[in-house]
């Protein structure tokens, strides 16, 4: 590159992770949890794609889509009671400027939040706190994208915490790799379905999806084949899906720290003590690879990224495929 600035190197491999973490890597790529067919795995021989074809790529591969009541076993009165009538996008309609907030500890510092706070629209992951971090992230919360094991797990209060309580929730859960929803209904990886109905009830008003599990293994399927070589069999974090997921109803999408800045630390995440490259640089998710791919579709500058931990992406709407 010719920029003066030093950011995130989008030919990034598994070669640049340190000793523990290249080991914890390959574990993982071993692991074929779930079930993806032999033919699917490994790298793809495919040229290399610009900016706009990877842009292009995503749009046309990825169909952005929320549970509804049309197919089994969703299509029963019971479901009919819990799950939204209207899809995310009908619900979000088309928003100007949004905002990807990343969970990551180099956002601490960052003077983001008045910034932040001006898109149209905020999405943010997990437990991931706005009150007393409003400076560095904002308070606005548009959407929440939570993991089935922040739903399911103790320490995170999910059913009565007021974190929980601002914007519209999605919820995801790692699916077999065919996206059969009746085998995933019956085995989720975390109880994603029980939780979620516990929610539903205690908290009626709270507009709340579930993300087609469809859409992680079209989202993984474009990584591996823009990368070089085999990535982990695991589906993409919740911060490529929030980008994909605001890309889909925004015109653009600025996301925030999920391409380290000058900041860049081994902190995990703003709001905890709790320190792992890990957060950063991927294990179970193929997390360098999504960084990869942001990097290669951002439109901003790398300035913006050094200094801001800012990348830019236009959404679906704006592009001309
Ligand atoms: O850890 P959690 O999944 O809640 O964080 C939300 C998202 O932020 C992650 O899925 C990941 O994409 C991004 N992240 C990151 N670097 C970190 C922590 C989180 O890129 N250190």
């Amino acid at each position: 590159g010719k920029s003066p600035w030093r950011v995130w190197n989008e030919n990034s491999s598994s070669d640049m992770l340190n000793k523990r973490l290249h080991k914890v890597f390959k574990m993982y790529r071993a692991m074929n949890k779930y079930n993806m067919p032999l033919q699917k795995q490994g790298p793809r021989r495919s040229h290399k794609r610009s900016a706009q074809e990877l842009l292009c790529q995503l749009r046309n591969q990825v169909k952005v889509q929320t549970l509804g009541t049309q197919q089994p076993p969703f299509n029963t009165q019971e479901w009919a009671m819990f799950l939204p009538s209207q899809n995310l996008s009908q619900e979000l309609g088309s928003l100007k400027n949004c905002a990807v907030v990343s969970s990551a500890g180099s956002i601490r510092n960052s003077h983001l939040g008045r910034e932040i706070d001006s898109h149209d629209a905020v999405l943010r992951f997990n437990a991931a706190p706005t009150s007393k971090y409003q400076s560095d992230v904002g308070k606005k919360t548009t959407v929440r994208l939570t993991n089935s094991q922040v739903m399911a797990s103790d320490e995170f209060r999910f059913l009565d915490s007021p974190l929980y309580g601002e914007g519209i929730l999605v919820a995801w859960d790692p699916a077999p790799y065919s996206a059969d929803l009746l085998e995933w209904y019956n085995k989720p990886d975390y109880p994603i379905f029980t939780r979620y109905k516990e929610y539903r009830r205690r908290h009626p008003s709270q507009s709340f999806h579930i993300l087609h599990p469809a859409v992680q293994w079209q989202l993984w399927e474009v990584i591996q084949e823009n990368t070089g070589e085999e990535i982990q069999r695991n589906p993409p974090s919740s911060g490529l899906l929030g980008a994909l997921l605001m890309m889909s109803v925004c015109e653009q999408v600025h996301i925030y720290e999920f391409l380290p800045s000058r900041r860049q630390t081994d902190l995990c995440h703003y709001y905890e003590k709790f320190q792992d490259a890990a957060c950063t640089m991927g294990a179970y998710h193929p997390l360098l690879f999504e960084k990869n791919l942001v990097k290669r579709i951002n439109q901003g500058s790398d300035l913006d990224i050094f200094q801001l931990g800012r990348a830019t992406v236009p959404g679906f709407q704006s592009l001309n495929c």
